[in-house]
């Protein structure tokens, strides 16, 4: 969507994978959804270094809202639970640097059975985010239909429009088409959206986040010329630091994330946060690549019957990050191969170890290399072509 917005992927934290629709707040107060969650985490971001790296969105998911919409049949939130409103809690976020997203759903009721926006209400609840200062909309698809979608996501496009407030859009759209064509239109869907859920939601375990790096990589020619500037595939959430993933799986979630140009939300407690899970988050490499200016989208070059797979994205500054992951699930593998076999050109190539946080020797095309890779983990390189500087003083 042109809006000038989300130029590069969107980061920032997003409640739902780890706090889902815990509303009790009377048993459970640290981890309900309240005003207070989103003041912790917002306080984590701004004091603890996120901030500065770019995670900037703080989104409330389902379960927000009361049951019912107010006398001007607007939404409105839990009394008990955001007592002092959501325009207080965007006026928290943006005095510290931070945006608000909000959640919606096109229906008659939101995935957790809340007031979902019907399309007689979408521009009511348009006017009624942007007057309390949101930032972005995620919309969600249950309890509607396939008309119904059709007519009420672009409708929503021209409702935030119509507010005069940059909001940044989020679709839930494809992922309730089967996430592919002909059901489902990319053109259309970055013409109207910054970006789209195209498939079913990550939960906590291992078997999930590669269930989901398998899906888009396996339908890379659909998806990959999708993405761009302002238009981006939607993976979900990061789950590092949360209970399903080592460390090594950690590292290739956030590994596979850049190089899909993903949005970077995580869902996790921010409060708790190991330091190696920190440390793969605030990985200054990794975010680096995922934030790249040009902004395509990486592809899978090569999966080999060793299980291996070898996965690239071209890079600003004729630079590319190239990732190998391993499937398996005995020791660490030792694969050879070279840059020229990874369908590089001739030359000498610098390389940075993303994980290592190191300069690694310099690579011809032509030289062969091993890199060892863990199970279910990665290694993850930028690459740089290598100028000669007396040749760049020549020319
Ligand atoms: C759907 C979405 C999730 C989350 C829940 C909330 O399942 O895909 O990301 O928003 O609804 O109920």
């Amino acid at each position: 969507l042109d809006n000038g917005l989300m130029r590069t992927p969107p980061m920032g934290w997003l409640a739902w994978e780890r706090f889902r629709c815990d509303i009790d707040c009377d048993n459970d107060p640290k981890n309900c959804i309240s005003e207070n969650l989103f003041r912790d985490m917002a306080d984590r971001l701004a004091e603890d270094g996120w901030k500065e790296l770019g995670y900037v969105y703080v989104n409330i998911d389902d379960c927000w809202s009361s049951m019912d919409r107010d006398n001007n049949g607007r939404l409105q939130p839990d009394p008990k639970r955001f007592p002092g409103g959501i325009a207080n809690l965007a006026r928290y976020l943006h005095d510290r640097g931070l945006k608000l997203g909000i959640y919606g759903d096109l229906g008659t009721h939101t995935c957790g059975g809340y007031p979902g926006t019907t399309l007689d209400k979408i521009q009511t609840d348009a006017q009624t985010f942007a007057d309390w200062g949101v930032d972005m909309l995620k919309l969600d698809g249950c309890y509607s239909n396939a008309s119904y979608q059709e007519q009420g996501y672009p409708l929503m496009t021209k409702a935030l429009n119509a507010t005069g407030r940059p909001i940044g859009y989020s679709c839930s759209w494809p992922a309730y088409q089967g996430g592919l064509p002909p059901k489902v239109n990319y053109t259309l869907l970055g013409e109207i959206c910054n970006l789209w859920r195209n498939y079913g939601d990550i939960q906590d375990s291992w078997d999930s986040v590669l269930n989901i790096i398998d899906w888009f990589f396996d339908n890379q020619d659909v998806l990959q010329p999708a993405a761009g500037p302002g238009r981006w595939n939607d993976p979900d959430m990061l789950i590092i630091g949360d209970f399903g993933l080592s460390l090594d799986q950690s590292r290739t979630q956030m590994a596979l994330w850049a190089v899909m140009a993903a949005p970077l939300f995580m869902s996790n407690d921010l409060r708790t946060l190991d330091s190696s899970a920190r440390a793969i988050l605030q990985n200054r490499g990794a975010i680096a690549i995922n934030q790249d200016p040009m902004g395509i989208q990486g592809r899978r070059l090569l999966k080999e019957k060793n299980g291996i797979e070898v996965f690239w994205r071209p890079l600003s500054g004729s630079a590319s990050a190239l990732v190998f992951f391993s499937r398996r699930d005995d020791m660490p593998f030792r694969y050879q191969t070279s840059l020229k076999q990874l369908n590089y050109t001739t030359g000498v190539y610098e390389i940075y170890d993303v994980f290592i946080e190191k300069p690694m020797p310099t690579l011809k095309d032509t030289t062969e290399f091993v890199v060892s890779v863990n199970p279910s983990g990665v290694v993850m390189w930028y690459v740089k072509e290598w100028i000669c500087e007396m040749f760049q003083a020549i020319v």
